[in-house]
């Protein structure tokens, strides 16, 4: 357990200063109420370097699932309010774990630098689920609680909204009444609203990225120059951001030509994401070749140009391609079998009225 809080808490998402926390819309929550943070079970976390607690948290549109992370085995606590919230007024959840290992936890309301009870003050306890333990020497709270409970003692929460947030923390005293230990400054959070355009908490005009959506790279990979029988062998490998191969996806290749850009082919990336062709060509030059990768559901489009040097002169065969090379030929042949043609027969007819006219 130990290890696994560590590295969580190392994962935290970091913010500059002042920036709003971001709690992340995750619309199937993974967080399991059972005093035990996992990896990867909330969708985001906030690492507070005043107390040296974690936050971890997601909400579903509906509820907010809390998870607090203290390195003492006393109380543990958040309070949510408006913007720039202390104390007083706000909205405290509050609990211990004994030593047995019963969690004791309340929903409460600042009053100055006191907290009573939702109950005890005209509310209601709006905790949907709570568990905790001790475990690495600190303490973990979880609980799941209404964005918007109705309750006028609560803070509610509005998708893309922003507001304050306060932690504390009693090193070793089991109750819910002694001075903190260790407390944070006013802190700013926003609950992401999964249906702006925006990226919570970095101003209007960042545009929210695809959801889960990787960024790929290709590799082209082309030998110097052709092969003696005129062949180009050429591969292209694929990967995405973290340089994960992104095999059974299709490559396209083009090379240029006087008549500009043309397909020479596909293929499918293997496991290593390399998708390879071999393509023959028979003039001399230097040949453009470009590959890309369309990009699929969860990764983006990537592709590259690169060049190789052909020498014709080595040319023995031809290959399956050879039309899309020797076209230009082909037309200029035709040009120039066109323009012959057409002055041979007005030569024809020239001499023919010359000596027609020679006749008479
Ligand atoms: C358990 C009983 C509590 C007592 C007796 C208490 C007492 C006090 C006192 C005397 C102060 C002013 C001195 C200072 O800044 O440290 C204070 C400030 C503060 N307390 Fe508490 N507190 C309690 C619980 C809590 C809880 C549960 C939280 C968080 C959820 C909290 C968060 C804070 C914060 C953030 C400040 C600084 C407020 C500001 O920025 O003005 N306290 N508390």
């Amino acid at each position: 357990m130990l290890s696994a809080t560590a590295s969580l808490m190392l994962a935290s998402a970091v913010y500059a200063a002042g920036e709003p926390a971001v709690v992340p819309y995750a619309k199937m929550s993974k967080s399991v109420v059972d005093g035990v943070v996992t990896n990867g079970e909330y969708a985001d976390s906030y690492a507070d370097s005043a107390t040296g607690m974690a936050v971890y948290w997601d909400q579903d549109g509906t509820n907010l699932h809390v998870a607090l992370v203290s390195k003492g085995t006393g109380w543990v606590a958040i309070g949510f309010g408006p913007k720039g919230t202390a104390m007083d007024g706000a909205n405290i959840i509050i609990g211990y774990v004994s030593d047995s290992g019963n969690l004791t936890i309340s929903d409460e309301i600042g009053t100055g630098f006191e907290h009573y009870s939702d109950t005890a003050k005209g509310g209601s306890s709006n905790l949907l689920s709570a568990a905790g333990s001790h475990n690495g020497g600190g303490t973990t709270i979880e609980f799941v609680t209404p964005l918007n409970s109705g309750d006028v003692n609560d803070q509610a929460f509005q998708a893309g909204g922003s507001y304050g947030f306060i932690l504390a923390y009693n090193k070793s005293e089991k109750d819910l009444t002694t001075y903190h230990t260790a407390r944070s400054q006013r802190l700013s959070l926003q609950i992401e609203d999964p249906n702006a355009t925006t990226v919570p908490g970095a101003g209007s005009n960042v545009t929210k990225p695809e959801a889960k959506q990787k960024a790929t790279s290709l590799k082209l990979n082309l030998p110097l120059e052709s092969m003696a029988d005129g062949r180009v062998p050429i591969s292209a490998k694929v990967v995405d951001q973290n340089g994960t191969a992104v095999s059974s996806s299709v490559v396209n290749f083009y090379v240029n030509t006087t008549f500009g850009e043309v397909k020479v082919g596909s293929a499918i990336t293997n496991r290593d994401g390399t998708a390879s062709i071999n393509i023959t060509r028979k003039i001399d030059g230097i040949l453009a070749v470009r590959a890309e990768y369309l990009g699929d559901t969860g990764y983006n489009a990537s592709g590259k140009v690169g060049y190789i040097s052909v020498r014709a002169a080595h040319v023995t065969q031809s290959n399956q391609l050879w039309w899309v090379f020797d076209f230009t030929q082909i037309i200029i042949v035709t040009v120039i079998g066109s323009v012959f043609s057409v002055y041979a027969f007005v030569l024809y007819q020239v001499r023919k009225i010359s000596s027609e006219g020679g006749a008479s």
